[in-house]
């Protein structure tokens, strides 16, 4: 918009450096506590180690998520194209808080889960996708986040959605979530209902998920050096399998 001044000025043209912009487009970061790095046996032996993605890995998983979305069952690719755009927001510092979790099997890509925070309350579940079916990794995954918010972070509550049948029996279903009233609260992820978990109910119930799921734990002390090493790199797998 143009409108003339109303008093001389010196300078008819201000010049600014982008640099000065990116701080009014770039949220502050709210400086969260990393996740520490966790290991867990699967059900067939199996071992999943779960760290954080770096962000130098981003452009390896958007190529891949590129793929995942052609994939039209069981919402793959809905959520394959909202998991791009979120891995190329946190890419490209558009996303308030994110966090980004990779499961990985022997240095290959298993498991995606990743979220937002709104606050230091609330914790925003975006999404949580297995790359390798039948070993419930994806239920891993959203557990794995939740503890995250809850355990390390100290949040309050937890909002998620579902877009897949697979992650509303998975989680919706599987941990009894409640929701608010529709549509007064909205979830960010195109106005679907919010499930949401307290913090009193991860404590009373919710804790014990991942060992009802999968029979086992998240493991964070004396993980064997050798598993850290085969994934401190991560390959992402050579095709889609799912
Ligand atoms: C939702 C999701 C993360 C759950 O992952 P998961 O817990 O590892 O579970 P899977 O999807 O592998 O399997 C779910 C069920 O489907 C069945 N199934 C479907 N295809 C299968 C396959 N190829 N091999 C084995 N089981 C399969 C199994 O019965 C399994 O249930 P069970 O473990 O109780 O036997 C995963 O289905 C996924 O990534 N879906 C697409 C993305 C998505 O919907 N994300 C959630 C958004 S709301």
């Amino acid at each position: 918009m143009i409108l003339e001044p109303p008093e001389k000025v010196s300078q008819q043209q201000i010049t600014l450096d982008v640099r000065e912009i990116e701080p009014l487009l770039q949220a502050p970061s709210m400086d969260i506590k990393p996740w520490p790095g966790a290991l867990i046996n699967l059900k067939d032996g199996r071992r999943m180690y779960i760290r954080e993605a770096r962000l130098d890995e981003a452009p390896a998983m958007m190529q891949y998520m590129k793929r995942v979305m052609e994939t039209d069952h069981d919402f793959y690719d809905i959520v394959g194209a909202r998991v791009y755009a979120e891995l190329m927001g946190w890419y490209r510092k558009r996303l308030k808080d994110p966090y980004v979790l990779v499961g990985l099997i022997d240095g290959v890509w298993a498991g995606f889960a990743n979220g937002r925070l709104l606050n230091e309350d609330i914790n925003i579940s975006l999404h949580t996708m297995a790359l390798l079916r039948g070993g419930r990794i994806g239920a891993i995954m959203y557990y794995t986040k939740a503890y995250y918010a809850f355990e390390i972070l100290g949040n309050k509550e937890w909002w998620a959605t579902y877009e897949s049948y697979n992650g509303w029996h998975r989680w919706g279903v599987g941990m009894a979530q409640p929701s608010y009233p529709w549509p007064e609260y909205q979830h960010e992820l195109g106005g679907a209902r919010v499930y949401y978990v307290t913090k009193k109910y991860w404590d009373k119930v919710v804790k014990n998920y991942a060992r009802q799921m999968v029979g086992s734990e998240l493991i964070f002390d004396n993980i064997p050096a050798e598993i850290v090493e085969i994934n401190e790199e991560m390959r992402v797998p050579e095709e889609v399998v799912v």
